[in-house]
């Protein structure tokens, strides 16, 4: 091993268990799969430099097999410490694209790993939380004149590129694929919900049926937690800030009340809503022994863990993911996964048929913004319509769906206005 190499993982050896789930995954991603045969054919990325930072996942190892096809050279880092799998990381390298990631990876190495994918010197960029692109802006601008443009795939980085851009700080196009119909409504709605309730089982192993369950924040993914635990017979409590989004929860069965009250009910809390100190030390000091307690939003601020800390007398592992925090009272409060995207943590993050379409956007997009070069302003763009209506077809065509299209007087009728009663 040389000290200059382009990759960092757990362990080699991993890589053919990892490419046999790959392939698992790939049968499940007939877009991408798709997208990516048009792109060994037509090659539209020849000679680009990708660096992406992403979940290290099976599902992320097909989109990048997809854009190493069409002739890029992508270099992998990961967008959390907790959420890489390891043997998809080693069969990556062994597929020839450089990868830098290891579950369980502290601080500093997570920010090491990306800096290595930036050294890369990407003309696109493809992030989930906006970590490469913000290290990118601040301590690596230099290399900001090479890049394209490039992709966000999650809520939280959306909202900070908005904030980079608002600012007049964003130097270059970003496209923000979390805002695709075709993602948000899978993805953060399904694939979130199933995943976090998986991760959660995982960790602890517990009976949903029965379980007061808090749900705190209720968009996209915090419909599709609140939907599944209520399917496994859970009484779900939302909270809330935004009113329509709790008068949504509200009409949609659950009870909805602030989360100081919650707090004293709840068995499970699941924080979901890609904000800072959501649960807080006044809602840690009024939960029920044996509270369970959980994230899925993008970064880990949304328990205060370092107030959780400070009020424990002891702290220990008592299983894989799970936390045992005794506070002075004797009571027990059970963190799960760090307080790290649990879906990711402890089980394998979204289905790999929800990725089919959320990469088929990544993918397209990237494609989108080589043939826009030159076009495009340093601002945040939503995803061509055209696209995500392209990754519904692709996908409905794969689930053997077929749909309706308007008559010709149905398209007259619903472009014209003078029809009345
Ligand atoms: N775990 C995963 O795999 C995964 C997948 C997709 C998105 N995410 C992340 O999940 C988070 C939520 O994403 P989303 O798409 O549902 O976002 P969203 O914007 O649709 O929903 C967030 C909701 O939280 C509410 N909220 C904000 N602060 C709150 C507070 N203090 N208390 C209660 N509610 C509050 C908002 O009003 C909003 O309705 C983001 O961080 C996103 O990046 C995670």
């Amino acid at each position: 091993m040389t000290s200059n190499k382009n990759y960092d993982i757990k362990d080699p050896s991993l890589a053919e268990a990892g490419k046999q789930r790959i392939e698992w995954a790939s049968r499940e991603m007939p877009v991408v799969k798709l997208i990516g045969e048009r792109f060994s054919r037509e090659k539209p990325f020849t000679g680009i430099r990708i660096s992406a930072c992403l979940h290290i996942t099976t599902e992320t190892a097909n989109l990048a097999l997809a854009l190493k096809e069409g002739g890029a050279n992508i270099i992998l880092c990961a967008s959390n410490p907790l959420s890489t799998q390891d043997d998809a990381a080693a069969a990556l390298v062994d597929y020839g694209i450089p990868t830098n990631a290891i579950k369980g990876e502290d601080e500093a190495t997570y920010y090491k790993h990306i800096n290595t994918a930036l050294d890369s010197k990407p003309q696109l960029t493809v992030d989930d939380g906006a970590d490469l692109v913000t290290t990118l802006h601040t301590k690596r601008s230099d290399l900001i004149k090479d890049v394209i443009g490039g992709t966000e795939e999650t809520t939280t980085g959306v909202i900070r590129l908005r904030s980079m851009a608002k600012a007049g700080e964003l130097k270059y196009p970003l496209i923000a694929v979390n805002d695709a119909q075709t993602k948000y409504l899978f993805d953060n709605r399904y694939g979130t919900g199933q995943s976090t309730v998986d991760g959660i089982t995982r960790a602890t192993n517990i009976l949903w049926a029965g379980k007061k369950v808090v749900v705190c924040g209720y968009g996209w993914c915090g419909r599709g937690i609140a939907l599944r635990a209520k399917g496994l017979g859970s009484k779900v409590i939302v909270t809330e800030v935004e009113p329509v989004c709790a008068l949504e929860a509200a009409m949609d069965g659950f009870q909805v009340m602030p989360l100081m009250e919650a707090a004293k009910e709840g068995d499970i809390f699941i924080t979901v809503a890609g904000d800072k100190h959501v649960i807080d030390e006044a809602h840690l000091r009024v939960m029920k022994d044996g509270a369970i307690l959980a994230n899925s939003g993008h970064f880990n601020v949304e328990i205060n863990i370092p107030a959780l800390e400070s009020m424990a007398q002891s702290k220990r592992r008592i299983r894989p993911f799970v936390d045992e925090y005794t506070l002075n009272n004797e009571r027990h409060l059970y963190l799960l996964g760090e307080g790290r995207l649990i879906n990711l943590a402890a089980a394998e993050g979204h289905p790999a048929s929800v990725m089919d379409m959320s990469f088929a956007n990544q993918a397209l997009c990237l494609e989108y913004i080589v043939k826009n070069r030159g076009k495009l302003e340093p601002k945040v763009y939503p995803v061509p319509e055209e696209i995500d209506k392209q990754v519904a077809r692709l996908k409905l065509n794969s689930m053997g769906i077929e749909i309706d299209t308007l008559t010709p007087e149905q398209r007259q009728y619903l472009t014209s206005w003078q029809e009345g009663t």
